[in-house]
């Protein structure tokens, strides 16, 4: 039987030379050969997913931004014209869980201009910044919870709890409930496509967790997110409390994973790049905040957390790089792929901290663009210039080849990061 991945579609040309295996496990530790292939011999590629799914892989940078932006490609997956055979199990989101289905990620216009206007009401830069001082204290506490070990797994306590504990805060969920939430969300990102059981219960009890809370809050209303999401009304339209329900659960699972990743990414990046990681530090101690600015967004674009998150589906034929898709097809963006591509950046591969001109696809493009940006670098930036400072001495405390990477359709991130330092 073929290779994953190596299935010609009907009309397309095959490329020269083998086709790389996709999504493997060498393919979840260093997926950037692979795309580099793809971007070289089959921009626009139709393979089959593990799931048994057949989708095409966008991978070159103009492709990429021009699909992202296409409003003949619908995010909603009733347009998915889905084989029989893998019917329930193709992990496509929002197939199940289908009382939460009604959020920014699986919708169109006219809905999505409406949600979205809505939340943005209630979600605002402002919001974001009023909350920098929450985002600080949180770091400093977790890092006080391992600083006299001089050693951690940077995962599991840091990268992991940061950003479940932030969006919880700015939700309003109340502390003495967010360890719920942090075992929920751990559910989720150990098991993100397998055992479907647990997952399928972590996501019931937090939809039936959101749905009490905005129950209560309604009653009193508060100055956090979920109560911004209540009150927020356009044109005298309200979120229906289901739209609310759904929309606090997408803030929950968009920021979730896609922050640890860019924390943990990031942060074994710098451990790789000595030269970049010390230009930075002696950035910070001279009180600058430039180079971490533009060092996160090079972090996202060198080794961004979301890979492929993307899906979309064409709902007519149309063509793109030359490829005619047929409507019901599932399109896959492939950000990281994209985000390396040498016709829009200079030596892609190399991690610049500094660099200019870098108009990443790492928080999407279009209409969907990423809605907690603001949120993501304000954590990114607080996680990575915190830790550089109060532990100026970080290291690997492993060999690269042993860290085990969580690859698959969606998401890219190490599993551990094990670090020491000299304790104090
Ligand atoms: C959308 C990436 C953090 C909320 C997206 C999209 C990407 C992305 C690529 C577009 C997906 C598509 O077009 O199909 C990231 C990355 C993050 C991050 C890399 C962290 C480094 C967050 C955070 C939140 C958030 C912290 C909220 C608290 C959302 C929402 C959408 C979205 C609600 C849907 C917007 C829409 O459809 O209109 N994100 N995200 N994200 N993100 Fe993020």
């Amino acid at each position: 039987s073929p290779a994953p991945g190596a299935t010609p579609a009907p009309g397309v040309t095959p490329a020269p030379g083998p086709v790389p295996e996709l999504f493997s496990w060498e393919f979840a530790t260093d997926p950037y050969p692979a795309y580099a292939w793809l971007r070289e011999h089959a921009p626009v590629h139709r393979t089959e997913l593990p799931s048994g799914v057949e989708a095409w892989l966008v991978t070159r940078y103009a492709d990429a931004r021009q699909a992202l932006a296409d409003q003949r490609l619908s995010k909603n997956p009733a347009h998915h014209d889905e084989p029989a055979h893998a019917k329930g199990k193709t992990g496509i989101p929002g197939e199940r869980k289908a009382e939460l289905m009604t959020h920014l990620l699986n919708i169109d216009p006219p809905d999505h201009t409406r949600l979205r206007r809505l939340v943005s009401k209630a979600f605002t830069p402002r919001t974001v910044a009023e909350f920098a001082p929450r985002v600080q204290e949180l770091t400093d506490q977790l890092i006080d919870g391992f600083l006299e070990r001089g050693e951690a797994d940077l995962i599991h306590d840091f990268a992991f709890p940061l950003p479940i504990y932030a969006i919880c805060d700015l939700l309003g969920v109340p502390r003495e409930d967010q360890d719920d939430f942090r075992d929920w969300a751990g559910m989720m990102i150990r098991h993100g496509g397998g055992p479907r059981g647990g997952v399928a219960r972590s996501v019931k009890k937090m939809r039936g967790y959101l749905v009490e809370l905005i129950h209560r809050k309604r009653e009193n209303l508060g100055d956090d997110l979920i109560s911004g999401l209540i009150r927020a009304s356009d044109h005298g339209e309200h979120l229906t409390e289901n739209e609310a329900a759904a929309m606090a659960f997408i803030l929950l699972f968009a920021g979730f994973e896609t922050t640890v990743n860019l924390i943990g990414n990031g942060v074994y990046s710098l451990l790789r790049n000595p030269g970049e990681r010390e230009r930075l530090q002696a950035s910070l101690a001279a009180g600058e905040r430039g180079l971490l600015e533009t060092g996160v967004e090079e972090l996202l674009r060198h080794d961004g957390p979301v890979e492929v998150a993307t899906w979309r589906f064409a709902t007519e034929d149309l063509v793109i790089g030359g490829e005619r898709i047929a409507a019901g097809d599932p399109v896959l963006v492939v950000l990281a792929a994209a985000d390396r591509d040498p016709d829009r950046f200079d030596e892609p591969d190399v991690l610049d901290l500094s660099r200019r001109d870098n108009q990443h696809l790492g928080y999407g493009h279009g209409i969907h663009y990423c809605l907690g940006a603001p949120l993501a670098r304000l954590e990114g930036q607080t996680a990575i210039a915190t830790l550089l400072r109060r532990l100026p001495d970080l290291r690997l405390a492993a060999d690269p080849a042993d860290l085990r990477w969580r690859g698959g359709l969606i998401m890219r991130g190490l599993r551990t990061l094990p670090v020491e330092f000299t304790s104090r």
